[in-house]
């Protein structure tokens, strides 16, 4: 579900050209977003907003809202009824709070009924561990297996063995178009492939070693890699923190938010000079802490580095961000 993402001054403007052009989503809403507004575009239209960044919502707000409470009407309260919920492939996920656990059922089922290609609802609790294990329990129809389609790009996998972050979608497109001819790339996270197929597909890197330790995510990094027809990403099962090629790379991807003991083995793996993208969830009150973890790894390592760039990539939790930090390393 792609949207315009426009700073707030633009925003006026930009929505009236979308609906006068016929682009805008009307089953969504607009969403403001700090010092952005998403506008929802309908599918092929993305191309007329080219000066701006399309983004996979990661929770859309659907005008459906009111349908869902009408459809609920009488059996689940309008307090109740979850105000957005996310499309992945042809699979819904959705969370509820603890007094709409027990209207699941229903609301699983309008949910259905709202998006007749969907084949099954899942309630999302959430990530745990260093594998970003999926907590999820199956609230209407069946199946969970699916096909996502991003950035050009196909990724299979199972919901329930599987994390997949729509609000990753620009910061995976954002790095695919910052890669030059030739590059050796590392991903030490590879997960289904969330940046080496996006690398793979939009730029002509030379090799792309990425590594998964969780054998579920390994087999659909390789059958992703088969399914999007991409010959120069070189999976790797184990743990990175072993198996990581060193003096290799111009680039080393360390898609993961809990990763700074890492850090040296990212260095290594560096060949001459190479960038460094580290992601890290991090508390708005230490919010230069990822930087400066990096540049203490450096200078451990006897390195120099030069921060590129320093983004949030989304909102994590209330007052925590997912953030990366760009860094040269020499
Ligand atoms: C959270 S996912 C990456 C998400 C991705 N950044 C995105 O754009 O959505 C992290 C992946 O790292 C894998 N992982 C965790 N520890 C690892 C390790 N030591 N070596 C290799 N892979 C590891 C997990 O299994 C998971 O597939």
């Amino acid at each position: 579900m792609k949207a315009v993402r426009v700073p707030k001054e633009r925003a006026e403007e930009v929505r009236r050209f979308a609906e006068r052009i016929g682009a805008k989503d009307k089953g969504r809403l607009i969403v403001s977003r700090e010092d952005f507004v998403e506008i929802p575009v309908a599918d092929g239209f993305e191309h007329l907003f080219e000066e701006f960044e399309i983004v996979e919502q990661s929770d859309p707000v659907f005008t459906q809202r009111k349908s869902l409470k009408r459809l609920l009407k009488g059996r689940v309260p309008d307090e109740v009824t979850p105000s957005g919920y996310k499309i992945i492939g042809d699979i819904i996920m959705v969370k509820l709070n603890d007094r709409a656990k027990k209207y699941a059922k229903e609301i699983g089922n309008a949910l259905l009924k709202l998006n007749p290609r969907c084949k099954a609802v899942w309630c999302d609790y959430g990530r745990e561990g260093m594998l970003r294990k999926p907590r999820v329990e199956l609230i209407a129809g069946e199946g969970s297996e699916t096909i996502h389609k991003e950035n050009g790009c196909k990724f299979k996998f199972d919901i329930t063995k599987v994390m997949f972050s729509l609000g990753n979608q620009a910061e995976r497109l954002r790095v695919a178009r910052l890669v030059d001819d030739g590059e050796v790339i590392v991903d030490m996270f590879a997960g289904i492939g969330y940046f080496a197929i996006p690398i793979a597909v939009h730029s002509r890197a030379k090799r792309i070693y990425a590594i998964e330790i969780n054998p579920d995510s390994y087999r659909y990094l390789l059958e992703n890699i088969r399914l999007n027809e991409v010959e120069n990403v070189v999976p790797i099962l184990g743990d990175s923190m072993f198996v990581t090629p060193e003096n290799v790379a111009d680039r080393v991807i360390m898609g993961h938010i809990y990763c700074q003991d890492f850090l040296p083995v990212a260095i290594r793996a560096i060949a001459e000079r190479g960038i460094i993208h580290y992601h890290e969830s991090t508390p708005e009150a230490v919010i230069d802490r990822p930087i400066r973890r990096v540049e203490k790894a450096c200078s451990k390592a006897g390195k120099k580095c030069r921060i590129l760039n320093f983004k949030k990539v989304k909102n994590y939790s209330p007052g925590v961000y997912h953030v990366v930090v760009d860094a040269e390393v020499y």
